[in-house]
């Protein structure tokens, strides 16, 4: 396979949840999990494991726990949604429909991948502030994007999911992940039915970044 290069990778690395049921051959995946534990951790703790669920029985199961949190979530969505310009309803509408396909289909994904991370590994150095901390975080989300672009790389179709992360007592007692390892994103990973990958939407860098003071801007729009 063409080697891609690394811009256009990003550029191009959608959420990928129509997946053929095709086997995922386990060099390919440790390609890619090796380029996930090329990620930098806090302290280089490197404070992760990844659990390749392979199991018919046990991805029926993470389906049957991710269908209602879906649900759910979608329903709150449709209510934002009428709040939008038609563009972007348009947008959240097609993405809405392929994250309901991707929750009905989660289980014949070929491959499930659990990411977890060792909680007491953790620099968390915002713990004390007075809002949710976020800092824990990036020991662990970095190898996920990561891995998620050497899926790009390697033709894998990814989609990184975390509502699942409700359901950490079911999924951790389904799998016999122990107490002090976080459940952190569900990767349902296969090959893109259809096309997969494309051009991303995201807000222009223009609109997104500052110079010296919040909100002055540092590029002319
Ligand atoms: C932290 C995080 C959690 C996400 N959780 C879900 C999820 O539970 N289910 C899902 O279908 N997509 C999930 N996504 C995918 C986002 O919906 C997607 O990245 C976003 O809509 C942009 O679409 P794109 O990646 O195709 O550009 C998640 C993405 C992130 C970064």
């Amino acid at each position: 396979m063409a080697e891609i290069d690394l811009f256009e990778a990003m550029r191009t690395c959608r959420t990928v949840r129509r997946l053929r049921p095709d086997p995922v051959p386990d060099a390919l995946l440790h390609r890619v999990l090796t380029a996930a534990t090329w990620a930098p951790s806090g302290g280089n703790r490197q404070p992760w494991r990844f659990l390749v669920v392979r199991d018919p029985g046990r991805k029926r199961q993470l389906q049957e726990l991710y269908l209602p949190l879906w649900q759910r979530f979608s329903e709150a969505y449709g209510a934002r949604m009428l709040a939008l310009a038609p563009e972007a309803r348009a947008q959240t509408e097609r993405m809405l429909r392929a994250a309901d396909h991707l929750a009905h289909h989660f289980h014949e994904a070929p491959v499930v991948l659990v990411v977890c991370v060792h909680v007491p590994d953790l620099a968390i150095t915002d713990a004390g502030l007075d809002r949710p901390p976020v800092v824990g975080g990036a020991s662990i989300y970095p190898a996920v994007q990561n891995l998620v672009l050497a899926c790009r790389a390697v033709g894998l179709g990814a989609a990184l999911t975390t509502l699942l992360c409700m359901k950490e007592p079911e999924v951790s007692a389904l799998l016999g992940i122990p107490k002090s390892w976080a459940t952190c994103a569900h990767l349902p990973i296969g090959f893109p039915r259809g096309k997969g990958h494309g051009p991303l939407v995201r807000k222009p860098v223009e609109k997104v970044t500052y110079l010296d003071q919040w909100e002055r801007p540092l590029f002319a729009p």
